[in-house]
Protein backbone atom coordinates (compact mmCIF):
# COMPACT_ATOMS: atom_id res chain seq x y z
CA UNK A 1 0.00 0.00 0.00
CA UNK A 2 3.14 2.78 0.38
CA UNK A 3 4.70 4.33 -2.60
CA UNK A 4 8.32 3.89 -3.09
CA UNK A 5 8.91 7.40 -1.64
CA UNK A 6 8.06 6.16 1.50
CA UNK A 7 10.84 3.58 1.41
CA UNK A 8 13.49 5.55 0.53
CA UNK A 9 12.49 8.02 2.83
CA UNK A 10 15.53 7.72 5.85
CA UNK A 11 13.26 9.19 8.35
CA UNK A 12 10.47 6.92 8.09
CA UNK A 13 10.56 3.89 10.56
CA UNK A 14 9.00 0.99 9.63
CA UNK A 15 5.12 0.63 10.55
CA UNK A 16 4.37 -1.44 13.61
CA UNK A 17 2.11 -3.42 11.41
CA UNK A 18 2.21 -4.90 7.76
CA UNK A 19 -1.42 -5.25 8.06
CA UNK A 20 -3.07 -2.12 9.01
CA UNK A 21 -6.68 -2.23 7.88
CA UNK A 22 -7.75 0.57 5.48
CA UNK A 23 -11.01 2.10 4.13
CA UNK A 24 -12.42 -0.29 1.30
CA UNK A 25 -13.39 2.28 -0.70
CA UNK A 26 -13.32 6.09 -1.42
CA UNK A 27 -17.01 6.48 -0.35
CA UNK A 28 -16.21 4.55 2.76
CA UNK A 29 -13.68 6.73 3.63
CA UNK A 30 -15.66 9.64 2.77
CA UNK A 31 -18.57 8.48 4.64
CA UNK A 32 -16.82 7.76 7.72
CA UNK A 33 -14.54 11.20 7.68
CA UNK A 34 -18.45 13.14 6.49
CA UNK A 35 -20.00 10.87 9.59
CA UNK A 36 -17.22 12.57 11.98
CA UNK A 37 -17.58 15.98 10.69
CA UNK A 38 -21.52 15.56 11.03
CA UNK A 39 -22.33 15.60 14.24
CA UNK A 40 -23.53 18.21 17.67
CA UNK A 41 -21.71 20.73 16.04
CA UNK A 42 -23.56 21.15 12.86
CA UNK A 43 -27.02 20.35 14.49
CA UNK A 44 -26.50 21.93 17.91
CA UNK A 45 -23.52 24.13 17.69
CA UNK A 46 -24.11 26.22 14.23
CA UNK A 47 -27.75 26.66 14.27
CA UNK A 48 -27.01 28.46 17.58
CA UNK A 49 -24.45 30.59 17.02
CA UNK A 50 -26.01 31.18 13.72
CA UNK A 51 -28.90 32.55 15.29
CA UNK A 52 -26.34 34.60 17.89
CA UNK A 53 -24.74 36.14 15.23
CA UNK A 54 -27.58 37.18 13.22
CA UNK A 55 -27.21 34.80 10.25
CA UNK A 56 -26.25 36.36 6.54
CA UNK A 57 -22.85 37.97 7.00
CA UNK A 58 -21.98 35.55 10.19
CA UNK A 59 -22.88 32.46 7.73
CA UNK A 60 -20.92 33.99 4.46
CA UNK A 61 -18.05 34.59 6.72
CA UNK A 62 -18.17 31.11 8.14
CA UNK A 63 -18.33 30.10 4.20
CA UNK A 64 -15.26 31.41 3.46
CA UNK A 65 -13.39 30.21 6.72
CA UNK A 66 -14.77 27.13 5.96
CA UNK A 67 -12.89 27.11 2.19
CA UNK A 68 -9.70 29.09 2.82
CA UNK A 69 -8.87 27.43 6.46
CA UNK A 70 -11.18 24.25 6.66
CA UNK A 71 -10.42 22.67 3.50
CA UNK A 72 -6.45 23.18 3.21
CA UNK A 73 -6.44 21.84 6.99
CA UNK A 74 -8.52 18.83 6.25
CA UNK A 75 -6.03 18.07 2.99
CA UNK A 76 -2.99 18.66 5.15
CA UNK A 77 -4.52 16.03 8.35
CA UNK A 78 -5.56 13.36 5.37
CA UNK A 79 -2.32 13.48 3.62
CA UNK A 80 -0.40 13.57 7.10
CA UNK A 81 -1.77 10.54 7.89
CA UNK A 82 -1.98 8.61 4.20
CA UNK A 83 1.80 9.89 4.23
CA UNK A 84 3.04 7.61 7.41
CA UNK A 85 0.09 5.27 7.60
CA UNK A 86 0.23 6.02 11.42
CA UNK A 87 -2.16 8.12 13.68
CA UNK A 88 -1.67 10.83 15.23
CA UNK A 89 1.21 10.65 17.18
CA UNK A 90 3.19 8.70 14.79
CA UNK A 91 2.04 10.65 12.12
CA UNK A 92 3.11 14.04 13.32
CA UNK A 93 6.71 12.90 14.12
CA UNK A 94 7.35 11.74 10.75
CA UNK A 95 5.74 15.13 9.26
CA UNK A 96 8.12 17.00 11.42
CA UNK A 97 11.31 14.74 10.92
CA UNK A 98 10.36 15.28 7.23
CA UNK A 99 12.52 18.15 7.04
CA UNK A 100 13.87 18.23 11.26
CA UNK A 101 15.09 14.52 12.23
CA UNK A 102 16.02 16.26 15.84
CA UNK A 103 11.58 17.81 15.78
CA UNK A 104 10.57 14.07 15.96
CA UNK A 105 9.86 14.77 19.90
CA UNK A 106 8.36 17.72 19.41
CA UNK A 107 5.70 15.88 16.63
CA UNK A 108 4.86 13.70 19.02
CA UNK A 109 3.81 16.03 21.45
CA UNK A 110 1.67 17.83 19.31
CA UNK A 111 -0.48 14.43 18.20
CA UNK A 112 -0.13 13.49 22.05
CA UNK A 113 -1.79 17.07 22.70
CA UNK A 114 -4.31 15.81 19.92
CA UNK A 115 -4.98 13.00 21.97
CA UNK A 116 -5.78 14.40 24.84
CA UNK A 117 -8.00 16.68 23.29
CA UNK A 118 -9.98 13.48 21.90
CA UNK A 119 -10.02 12.39 25.29
CA UNK A 120 -11.34 15.46 26.84
CA UNK A 121 -14.14 15.96 24.14
CA UNK A 122 -15.51 12.07 23.95
CA UNK A 123 -15.63 12.28 27.60
CA UNK A 124 -17.96 15.31 27.53
CA UNK A 125 -19.72 14.99 24.07
CA UNK A 126 -21.27 12.26 25.42
CA UNK A 127 -23.28 13.86 27.94
CA UNK A 128 -24.98 15.80 25.01
CA UNK A 129 -25.39 12.49 22.82
CA UNK A 130 -27.40 10.88 25.58
CA UNK A 131 -29.86 13.50 26.04
CA UNK A 132 -30.94 12.78 22.37
CA UNK A 133 -31.32 9.05 23.50
CA UNK A 134 -33.69 10.24 26.16
CA UNK A 135 -35.50 13.12 24.03
CA UNK A 136 -35.50 10.32 21.53
CA UNK A 137 -37.34 7.57 23.65
CA UNK A 138 -39.98 10.97 25.10
CA UNK A 139 -41.01 11.49 21.69
CA UNK A 140 -41.81 7.92 21.06
CA UNK A 141 -43.98 8.41 23.80
CA UNK A 142 -45.81 11.11 22.70
CA UNK A 143 -46.56 10.38 18.92
CA UNK A 144 -48.39 7.35 20.77
CA UNK A 145 -49.55 8.96 23.55
CA UNK A 146 -49.52 12.92 22.80
CA UNK A 147 -47.91 15.54 23.87
CA UNK A 148 -48.70 16.02 27.50
CA UNK A 149 -50.72 19.48 27.45
CA UNK A 150 -49.30 20.56 31.07
CA UNK A 151 -45.84 19.24 30.16
CA UNK A 152 -43.53 22.28 30.47
CA UNK A 153 -40.25 21.53 28.20
CA UNK A 154 -38.39 23.85 30.26
CA UNK A 155 -39.00 21.67 33.45
CA UNK A 156 -38.71 18.45 31.69
CA UNK A 157 -35.29 19.67 30.51
CA UNK A 158 -33.92 20.81 34.32
CA UNK A 159 -35.54 17.40 35.54
CA UNK A 160 -33.65 14.99 32.97
CA UNK A 161 -30.13 16.54 33.36
CA UNK A 162 -30.44 17.17 36.93
CA UNK A 163 -31.38 13.37 37.47
CA UNK A 164 -27.54 11.65 38.28
CA UNK A 165 -28.81 7.94 37.54
CA UNK A 166 -30.62 8.39 34.78
CA UNK A 167 -27.77 11.18 33.24
CA UNK A 168 -25.30 8.50 33.89
CA UNK A 169 -27.80 5.66 32.26
CA UNK A 170 -27.79 7.82 28.99
CA UNK A 171 -24.04 8.41 28.99
CA UNK A 172 -23.04 5.14 29.65
CA UNK A 173 -25.40 3.41 27.12
CA UNK A 174 -23.74 5.92 24.65
CA UNK A 175 -20.26 5.13 25.75
CA UNK A 176 -21.15 1.66 24.94
CA UNK A 177 -22.18 1.99 21.60
CA UNK A 178 -19.16 4.01 20.74
CA UNK A 179 -16.65 1.44 21.93
CA UNK A 180 -18.85 -1.56 20.51
CA UNK A 181 -18.02 0.31 16.99
CA UNK A 182 -14.40 0.83 17.48
CA UNK A 183 -13.62 -2.40 18.74
CA UNK A 184 -14.91 -3.88 15.17
CA UNK A 185 -12.14 -1.91 13.83
CA UNK A 186 -11.79 0.25 10.81
CA UNK A 187 -13.15 -1.22 7.73
CA UNK A 188 -15.75 -3.48 9.78
CA UNK A 189 -16.93 -1.15 12.92
CA UNK A 190 -16.50 2.80 11.66
CA UNK A 191 -16.79 2.19 7.70
CA UNK A 192 -19.70 -0.05 8.24
CA UNK A 193 -21.53 2.09 10.49
CA UNK A 194 -20.76 4.96 8.70
CA UNK A 195 -22.07 3.44 5.57
CA UNK A 196 -25.66 2.33 7.04
CA UNK A 197 -26.02 5.48 9.20
CA UNK A 198 -25.18 7.95 7.39
CA UNK A 199 -27.65 7.76 4.19
CA UNK A 200 -30.18 6.93 6.72
CA UNK A 201 -28.98 10.42 8.56
CA UNK A 202 -29.07 12.41 5.43
CA UNK A 203 -32.64 10.88 4.09
CA UNK A 204 -34.01 11.97 7.90
CA UNK A 205 -32.81 15.30 6.98
CA UNK A 206 -34.38 15.56 3.29
CA UNK A 207 -37.99 14.70 4.94
CA UNK A 208 -37.52 17.44 7.42
CA UNK A 209 -36.39 19.95 5.25
CA UNK A 210 -39.28 19.39 3.04
CA UNK A 211 -41.86 19.70 6.30
CA UNK A 212 -39.88 22.42 7.15
CA UNK A 213 -39.83 24.05 4.15
CA UNK A 214 -43.40 24.35 4.10
CA UNK A 215 -44.42 26.39 7.07
CA UNK A 216 -45.12 29.78 6.73
CA UNK A 217 -41.70 31.08 8.73
CA UNK A 218 -39.66 29.29 5.80
CA UNK A 219 -38.90 32.63 3.78
CA UNK A 220 -37.91 34.64 6.59
CA UNK A 221 -35.67 31.36 8.14
CA UNK A 222 -34.07 31.48 4.32
CA UNK A 223 -33.91 35.26 4.05
CA UNK A 224 -32.26 35.64 7.86
CA UNK A 225 -29.61 32.59 6.95
CA UNK A 226 -28.30 33.83 3.23
CA UNK A 227 -29.26 37.51 3.32
CA UNK A 228 -25.98 39.11 4.65
CA UNK A 229 -26.11 42.62 6.38
CA UNK A 230 -22.64 43.42 7.56
CA UNK A 231 -23.56 46.01 9.61
CA UNK A 232 -24.31 42.66 12.20
CA UNK A 233 -20.80 41.67 11.69
CA UNK A 234 -18.13 42.42 14.39
CA UNK A 235 -14.40 40.83 15.04
CA UNK A 236 -15.67 37.99 17.48
CA UNK A 237 -18.26 36.92 15.05
CA UNK A 238 -15.81 36.09 12.68
CA UNK A 239 -13.49 34.89 14.89
CA UNK A 240 -16.76 32.62 15.98
CA UNK A 241 -17.18 31.55 12.83
CA UNK A 242 -13.19 30.29 12.29
CA UNK A 243 -12.93 28.76 15.20
CA UNK A 244 -16.13 26.47 14.37
CA UNK A 245 -15.03 25.62 11.80
CA UNK A 246 -12.26 23.72 13.38
CA UNK A 247 -14.43 21.83 15.52
CA UNK A 248 -17.32 21.20 12.75
CA UNK A 249 -14.33 19.55 10.36
CA UNK A 250 -12.77 17.55 13.28
CA UNK A 251 -9.80 19.61 12.72
CA UNK A 252 -6.37 20.26 15.19
CA UNK A 253 -6.67 17.15 17.26
CA UNK A 254 -5.65 14.00 14.79
CA UNK A 255 -8.89 12.82 14.59
CA UNK A 256 -8.31 13.42 10.36
CA UNK A 257 -4.86 12.66 10.85
CA UNK A 258 -5.81 9.24 12.16
CA UNK A 259 -8.28 8.49 9.30
CA UNK A 260 -5.90 9.87 6.80
CA UNK A 261 -3.55 6.65 7.84
CA UNK A 262 -6.68 4.26 6.97
CA UNK A 263 -5.90 6.06 3.70
CA UNK A 264 -4.60 3.11 0.64
CA UNK A 265 -2.81 4.91 -1.89
CA UNK A 266 -5.32 4.36 -4.37
CA UNK A 267 -7.74 7.13 -3.00
CA UNK A 268 -7.79 10.43 -3.42
CA UNK A 269 -7.33 13.07 -0.26
CA UNK A 270 -7.94 16.01 -2.63
CA UNK A 271 -11.25 14.88 -3.59
CA UNK A 272 -12.26 13.21 -0.34
CA UNK A 273 -11.47 16.68 1.38
CA UNK A 274 -13.65 18.44 -0.90
CA UNK A 275 -16.52 15.68 -0.84
CA UNK A 276 -16.12 15.85 3.31
CA UNK A 277 -16.40 19.73 3.65
CA UNK A 278 -19.20 20.34 1.20
CA UNK A 279 -20.99 17.52 3.08
CA UNK A 280 -20.86 18.87 6.48
CA UNK A 281 -21.21 22.30 5.45
CA UNK A 282 -24.37 21.51 3.27
CA UNK A 283 -25.83 19.53 6.10
CA UNK A 284 -25.12 22.64 8.64
CA UNK A 285 -26.59 24.57 6.45
CA UNK A 286 -29.45 22.57 6.42
CA UNK A 287 -30.13 21.42 10.08
CA UNK A 288 -30.40 25.46 10.50
CA UNK A 289 -33.04 25.89 7.60
CA UNK A 290 -35.08 23.24 9.30
CA UNK A 291 -34.48 24.61 12.72
CA UNK A 292 -35.04 28.24 11.62
CA UNK A 293 -38.29 27.61 9.48
CA UNK A 294 -39.79 25.55 12.58
CA UNK A 295 -39.13 28.73 14.96
CA UNK A 296 -40.20 31.54 13.01
CA UNK A 297 -43.27 30.07 12.04
CA UNK A 298 -44.40 30.44 15.88
CA UNK A 299 -45.54 33.94 17.15
CA UNK A 300 -43.86 34.45 19.83
CA UNK A 301 -40.69 31.61 19.47
CA UNK A 302 -38.09 34.38 18.64
CA UNK A 303 -38.08 35.84 21.61
CA UNK A 304 -38.42 32.70 23.56
CA UNK A 305 -35.49 30.72 21.78
CA UNK A 306 -32.40 32.88 22.68
CA UNK A 307 -31.77 31.28 26.06
CA UNK A 308 -28.89 28.77 25.04
CA UNK A 309 -28.25 25.90 22.50
CA UNK A 310 -29.18 23.60 24.79
CA UNK A 311 -32.65 25.40 24.57
CA UNK A 312 -33.31 24.92 20.56
CA UNK A 313 -32.66 21.63 20.19
CA UNK A 314 -34.00 20.19 23.52
CA UNK A 315 -36.13 22.48 24.85
CA UNK A 316 -38.44 24.60 22.20
CA UNK A 317 -38.26 21.76 19.27
CA UNK A 318 -39.89 19.27 21.15
CA UNK A 319 -43.16 20.83 21.77
CA UNK A 320 -42.87 22.35 18.21
CA UNK A 321 -42.93 18.84 16.46
CA UNK A 322 -46.22 18.12 18.33
CA UNK A 323 -47.91 21.49 17.68
CA UNK A 324 -46.41 23.01 14.76
CA UNK A 325 -44.63 20.80 12.37
CA UNK A 326 -46.30 18.73 9.77
CA UNK A 327 -45.97 15.55 10.19
CA UNK A 328 -44.08 16.27 13.33
CA UNK A 329 -45.14 12.70 15.27
CA UNK A 330 -43.33 11.49 12.92
CA UNK A 331 -40.26 13.65 12.49
CA UNK A 332 -39.86 14.06 16.13
CA UNK A 333 -39.03 10.98 17.34
CA UNK A 334 -36.64 10.65 13.91
CA UNK A 335 -35.27 13.58 14.32
CA UNK A 336 -33.71 12.35 17.90
CA UNK A 337 -32.69 9.40 16.18
CA UNK A 338 -30.79 11.78 13.73
CA UNK A 339 -28.88 13.45 16.94
CA UNK A 340 -27.92 10.40 17.83
CA UNK A 341 -26.70 9.00 14.58
CA UNK A 342 -24.91 11.98 13.95
CA UNK A 343 -23.61 12.38 17.75
CA UNK A 344 -22.57 8.70 16.93
CA UNK A 345 -20.46 8.89 14.14
CA UNK A 346 -18.48 11.52 15.32
CA UNK A 347 -17.98 10.10 19.04
CA UNK A 348 -16.15 6.96 16.74
CA UNK A 349 -13.42 9.16 15.27
CA UNK A 350 -12.57 9.99 18.87
CA UNK A 351 -12.26 6.99 20.84
CA UNK A 352 -10.35 6.03 17.19
CA UNK A 353 -7.84 9.19 18.06
CA UNK A 354 -7.41 7.60 21.45
CA UNK A 355 -7.34 3.94 20.62
CA UNK A 356 -5.35 4.60 17.29
CA UNK A 357 -2.70 5.64 19.55
CA UNK A 358 -2.19 2.62 21.91
CA UNK A 359 -2.50 0.18 19.14
CA UNK A 360 0.01 2.04 16.68
CA UNK A 361 2.19 3.85 19.74
CA UNK A 362 1.54 1.32 22.43
CA UNK A 363 1.32 -1.90 20.87
CA UNK A 364 -1.77 -2.56 22.34
CA UNK A 365 -4.70 -4.82 20.99
CA UNK A 366 -7.31 -3.11 19.23
CA UNK A 367 -9.65 -4.80 21.47
CA UNK A 368 -7.86 -3.73 24.81
CA UNK A 369 -7.43 -0.79 23.06
CA UNK A 370 -10.97 0.35 22.89
CA UNK A 371 -12.10 -0.89 25.90
CA UNK A 372 -9.52 0.42 27.56
CA UNK A 373 -9.34 3.90 26.70
CA UNK A 374 -13.37 3.71 26.18
CA UNK A 375 -13.43 2.78 30.17
CA UNK A 376 -10.65 5.92 31.11
CA UNK A 377 -12.62 8.42 28.96
CA UNK A 378 -15.87 7.30 30.46
CA UNK A 379 -14.50 8.07 34.20
CA UNK A 380 -14.67 11.47 32.87
CA UNK A 381 -17.88 11.05 31.43
CA UNK A 382 -19.31 10.40 35.10
CA UNK A 383 -18.09 14.22 35.64
CA UNK A 384 -19.37 15.71 32.74
CA UNK A 385 -22.85 14.09 33.06
CA UNK A 386 -23.06 15.12 37.08
CA UNK A 387 -21.79 18.64 36.47
CA UNK A 388 -25.58 19.56 35.69
CA UNK A 389 -27.10 17.94 39.04
CA UNK A 390 -25.66 20.26 41.45
CA UNK A 391 -23.02 18.02 42.97
CA UNK A 392 -20.14 20.04 44.73
CA UNK A 393 -17.21 21.09 42.71
CA UNK A 394 -18.05 19.39 39.15
CA UNK A 395 -21.15 22.05 39.32
CA UNK A 396 -19.55 24.89 40.53
CA UNK A 397 -15.66 24.88 40.15
CA UNK A 398 -14.72 27.90 37.71
CA UNK A 399 -11.28 27.49 35.93
CA UNK A 400 -12.26 30.25 32.81
CA UNK A 401 -14.27 32.89 33.70
CA UNK A 402 -18.29 32.81 33.58
CA UNK A 403 -17.60 28.68 33.34
CA UNK A 404 -19.15 27.20 35.61
CA UNK A 405 -18.33 23.11 36.60
CA UNK A 406 -16.49 20.38 34.72
CA UNK A 407 -19.15 20.16 31.76
CA UNK A 408 -18.40 24.40 30.66
CA UNK A 409 -14.66 24.13 31.97
CA UNK A 410 -13.51 21.21 29.79
CA UNK A 411 -15.53 22.67 26.28
CA UNK A 412 -14.27 25.93 27.22
CA UNK A 413 -11.01 24.33 27.54
CA UNK A 414 -11.00 22.40 23.92
CA UNK A 415 -12.98 24.43 21.66
CA UNK A 416 -10.95 27.61 22.09
CA UNK A 417 -7.24 26.77 23.56
CA UNK A 418 -6.91 22.79 22.70
CA UNK A 419 -8.04 22.61 18.74
CA UNK A 420 -6.47 26.35 17.42
CA UNK A 421 -3.06 25.56 19.05
CA UNK A 422 -3.72 21.90 17.74
CA UNK A 423 -4.46 22.95 14.44
CA UNK A 424 -1.59 25.58 14.22
CA UNK A 425 0.98 23.15 14.80
CA UNK A 426 -0.49 20.91 11.98
CA UNK A 427 -0.31 23.90 9.59
CA UNK A 428 3.44 24.35 9.95
CA UNK A 429 3.79 20.51 10.21
CA UNK A 430 2.30 19.72 6.62
CA UNK A 431 3.13 23.36 5.56
CA UNK A 432 6.97 24.10 6.73
CA UNK A 433 8.12 21.08 8.45
CA UNK A 434 7.05 18.69 5.13
CA UNK A 435 9.00 19.10 2.25
CA UNK A 436 7.34 20.24 -0.99
CA UNK A 437 7.83 16.91 -2.65
CA UNK A 438 6.46 15.19 0.26
CA UNK A 439 3.37 16.69 0.04
CA UNK A 440 3.47 17.26 -3.72
CA UNK A 441 3.62 13.00 -4.00
CA UNK A 442 0.51 12.77 -1.68
CA UNK A 443 -1.93 15.20 -3.19
CA UNK A 444 -1.11 15.50 -7.21
CA UNK A 445 -0.87 11.56 -7.95
CA UNK A 446 -3.31 11.47 -10.65
CA UNK A 447 -6.10 11.20 -8.46
CA UNK A 448 -6.72 14.63 -7.90
CA UNK A 449 -9.44 16.18 -9.25
CA UNK A 450 -9.01 19.21 -12.30
CA UNK A 451 -10.45 22.07 -9.63
CA UNK A 452 -7.08 21.18 -7.82
CA UNK A 453 -4.06 23.47 -8.33
CA UNK A 454 -0.83 22.67 -5.79
CA UNK A 455 0.79 25.61 -5.64
CA UNK A 456 -2.46 27.47 -4.08
CA UNK A 457 -2.63 24.85 -1.26
CA UNK A 458 0.45 25.32 -0.71
CA UNK A 459 -0.04 29.09 -0.13
CA UNK A 460 -3.36 29.05 2.16
CA UNK A 461 -1.65 25.87 4.28
CA UNK A 462 1.89 28.25 4.40
CA UNK A 463 0.09 31.38 4.98
CA UNK A 464 -3.33 31.82 5.64
CA UNK A 465 -4.53 29.13 7.69
CA UNK A 466 -1.90 29.16 10.31
CA UNK A 467 -2.34 33.73 10.38
CA UNK A 468 -5.89 33.00 10.69
CA UNK A 469 -5.07 30.16 13.33
CA UNK A 470 -2.91 32.66 15.06
CA UNK A 471 -5.44 35.59 15.44
CA UNK A 472 -7.49 32.88 17.03
CA UNK A 473 -4.78 31.93 20.05
CA UNK A 474 -4.23 35.84 20.08
CA UNK A 475 -8.06 36.55 20.99
CA UNK A 476 -8.09 33.67 22.95
CA UNK A 477 -5.40 34.82 25.40
CA UNK A 478 -6.65 38.48 25.17
CA UNK A 479 -10.10 36.57 26.69
CA UNK A 480 -12.64 35.78 23.54
CA UNK A 481 -14.50 33.10 24.11
CA UNK A 482 -15.42 30.38 21.15
CA UNK A 483 -17.29 27.54 23.30
N1 LIG B 1 -17.04 17.52 14.16
C1 LIG B 1 -17.80 17.08 15.28
C2 LIG B 1 -19.09 17.87 15.34
O1 LIG B 1 -19.33 18.75 14.55
C3 LIG B 1 -17.05 17.19 16.57
C4 LIG B 1 -15.69 16.59 16.55
C5 LIG B 1 -14.57 17.39 16.74
C6 LIG B 1 -15.52 15.23 16.29
C7 LIG B 1 -13.30 16.87 16.68
C8 LIG B 1 -14.25 14.69 16.23
C9 LIG B 1 -13.14 15.49 16.42
O2 LIG B 1 -19.90 17.65 16.18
Amino acid sequence: MRDIAHRSDPNRKAPMSQSRDHWSSNAGLVLAATGSAIGLGNLWKFPFITWENEGGAFVLVYLICIAAVGLPIMMAELLIGRRSQKSAVGALKDAVASKWPAGRKLGGLVGGWGVLAGFILLSYYTVIAGWSLYYFAQSVGWTFGGFPADLSPGELFDAQVGNAGLQLALSLSFSIGTIAVVYFGVSKGIERIARIFLPILFGILLLMLFSALSMSGAGEALAFIFRPNFAELGRDAVLEALGHSFFTLSLGMGAMITYGSYISRKHSVVKASGAIVALDTIIALVATVIMFSVIFSVAGMRDEVGGSTVGMLFISLPELFYTEVPFGVVLGPLFYVLVALAALTSTISLLEVVSAYLIDERGLTRHKATIGAGAAIFVFTIFAALSFTGTPILSTMEVFDGKAGWFSTADHFVSNWMLPTGGFFITLAAGWFMTREATKSELVDGTEPGWFKYGAWRFFIRWVAPIAVAAIIYFVILGVDFS
